[in-house]
């Protein structure tokens, strides 16, 4: 079956360091009419699980652990039976949210997770938290950044366990050094390009965010 990419958008809340913002995030589903593997299914399992409409979901990706992207797991992850992954250096993050359950898996640099005939690749791109971690879709041309990445520059690395460094150091040897024609499917907001974000590093690192 043909693979196919599809985004919802839900909406909640995003907490960190006492703070409470509202915030819409980006969740990805991919995969063909058997089976799909679902990026941060933030925010609404119900809306969620509707839209995998009874599909194999054959993991649960999470780009980091910061809660807006991973309270509403726990109860979809119950809802499509799948297991979940997350990088090691994000379980911080996880067990502030969910004291006593774990994720299944652990995401390492380069592990590889197939769906529809499609691989996606993942990349290890600390800086907005320390776990965070990038997907490539090679064969479609399509990153899913997570937070690492937006249209118009770099995640927010002005709170708790987030380096401004690490994440430039990210994006520049991880990311940037993918084709300029790649797709980049943000955590929040509008998709860009690796050849729309490419030339504005230097404006990111002269203003430091
Ligand atoms: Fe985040």
């Amino acid at each position: 079956m043909t693979l196919r990419i599809e985004n919802l958008v839900t909406s909640g809340t995003f907490s960190l360091d006492g703070g409470t913002w509202d915030v819409d995030n980006n969740v990805w589903i991919v995969g063909d009419d058997q089976s799909v593997i679902v990026i941060d299914p933030a925010h609404e399992p119900a809306r969620i699980s509707d839209a995998v409409a009874g599909r194999t979901v054959k993991a649960i990706l999470l780009t980091h652990g910061h809660d807006d992207h991973i309270r509403a797991v726990g109860e979809f992850r119950e809802l499509v039976d799948a297991p979940v992954y997350l990088n090691p250096d994000d379980r911080m993050l996880w067990d502030t949210v969910y004291p006593d359950s774990s994720p299944d898996h652990e995401i390492a640099d380069g592990d590889t997770f197939e769906v529809a005939g499609a691989t996606l690749v993942a990349l290890h791109t600390p800086g907005h938290s320390p776990g965070s971690t990038c997907f490539h879709l090679e064969s479609e041309g399509v990153l899913f950044s997570g937070d690492t990445l937006f249209n118009g520059g770099p995640g927010a690395t002005g709170r708790s366990h987030s380096d401004f460094a690490t994440i430039i150091e990210s994006i520049r040897s991880r990311l940037l050094t993918l084709p300029a024609e790649t797709v980049v499917n943000t955590g929040h907001g509008d998709p860009t390009s690796i050849g729309a974000e490419a030339p504005q590093l230097d404006e990111w690192i002269a203003r430091g965010h």
